[in-house]
């Protein structure tokens, strides 16, 4: 058990690579990323034993931006016989001798290829899952901070890794991936990419006490309302900047007032202080990045989300070129900041950030 899966969306597999390339090298631990493009997935083999399990542990899944899910696994087992896969299964688990469990994911890649491969996983999971409980592998409860999710993770009906991942430093969803329902009420689909940023950057405990109806949002590139539909959801006044048109049922609200002026030029009105600031531009994504560096250090909001549109060849460095810039914008200004930033699973060529100044 050397090596890691980590999961991302097809298309992604570079950026993974060199993410958790660099961000291993930072926990002095050294290894190779192979992957498969458009594959969604890619495997990092490390070089000394037992440090894909120190990776798991130590290194937080929230750190890395790219990777929807982490699980400690070892050699593929191939060619597993159709009459009886679960026994390779369970021979893996007792060579490997991780902690007991509290329960088993059987998994495969988030990818069309895949998806045929999703009802096997389905069906074979309650075969698997009592012959796991039987044999004692699934015994602990998920209260204890160290325990362990099993993951298989399938990338062909007979092929496949068998891992485990550390409950606390993992994705609570299956496949790492949210099952967000579009709320009817919402003028479009852009409204899960917020909803689902929500739920990743904010705990659920502080929710109500960082967006409700005292505060004030500014939502930038606001047509026709998605974000702006989840502010006005939480009870925040939201000034809707864009050209564009918004949805009606906003308007009936009350809630928002719609600017119709540059995102780039618009100001907060006048001895407003404006709590959140949301942007969904399409734009260059150093320009973004300096217009929410200008909004955070002339103290014209608190928090906010923005999405970074990367349709480039380079997107990894051109993140980090961003996050160079912010961080050395705050510093200078004497800012205090937590950056929290995600490819999350509604995004597409983009990625979602987070900035909340202390
Ligand atoms: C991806 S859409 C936003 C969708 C929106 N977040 C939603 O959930 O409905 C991008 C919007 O940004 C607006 N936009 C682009 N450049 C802008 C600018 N310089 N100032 C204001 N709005 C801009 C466009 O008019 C477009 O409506």
């Amino acid at each position: 058990m050397n090596k890691l899966v980590l999961y991302c969306r097809a298309g992604f597999e570079k950026e993974v690579a060199a993410e958790i390339t660099e961000k291993a090298a930072q926990c002095g631990i050294f290894g190779f990323a192979q992957l498969t493009e458009n594959s969604g997935w890619v495997l990092f083999d490390c070089y000394q034993a037992g440090e894909a399990d120190r990776l798991a542990r130590e290194l937080p899944l929230s750190q890395l931006i790219f990777v929807r899910q982490m699980i400690v696994v070892g050699d593929m087992l191939r060619e597993l016989p159709t009459a009886d896969r679960i026994s390779p299964i369970i021979a893996r688990y007792q060579a490997l001798n991780p902690l007991k469990s509290c329960d088993v994911w059987v998994e495969t890649p988030d990818t069309n290829e895949a998806k045929s491969l999703l009802t096997f996983c389905r069906k074979f999971t309650v075969p698997l899952r009592a012959a796991l409980k039987k044999s004692g592998w699934l015994a602990t409860s998920e209260r204890d901070k160290n325990a362990i999710r099993l993951h298989i993770f399938f990338i062909g009906s007979g092929q496949c890794y068998v891992g485990y991942a550390y409950i606390a430093n993992s994705s609570a969803d299956f496949m790492g991936i949210p099952r967000l329902k579009f709320p009817a009420q919402a003028p479009s689909r852009s409204t899960l990419k917020l909803e689902e940023a929500i739920l990743s950057f904010i705990p659920k405990s502080e929710e109500k006490k960082r967006l409700n109806a005292q505060m004030i949002g500014v939502d930038l590139g606001a047509c026709p309302g998605g974000w702006t539909y989840q502010l006005v959801k939480r009870g925040l006044f939201v000034y809707a900047v864009d050209h564009g048109k918004m949805a009606a049922s906003l308007h009936e609200t009350g809630r928002i007032e719609h600017c119709a002026e540059d995102g780039f030029k618009f100001q907060p009105p006048k001895r407003k202080q404006i709590d959140w600031l949301v942007c969904d531009m399409v734009e260059q994504p150093q320009r973004i990045s300096k217009l929410m560096i200008k909004w955070l250090t002339s103290s014209w909001c608190r928090e906010t989300i923005f999405n970074l549109k990367l349709p480039m060849k380079k997107r990894y460095q051109e993140v980090k070129y961003c996050f160079e810039l912010i961080e050395e914008s705050l510093t200078k200004a004497g800012l205090a900041y937590q950056l929290q930033a995600k490819h999350l699973y509604h995004d597409r060529e983009e990625i979602t950030v987070h900035i909340q100044l202390r």
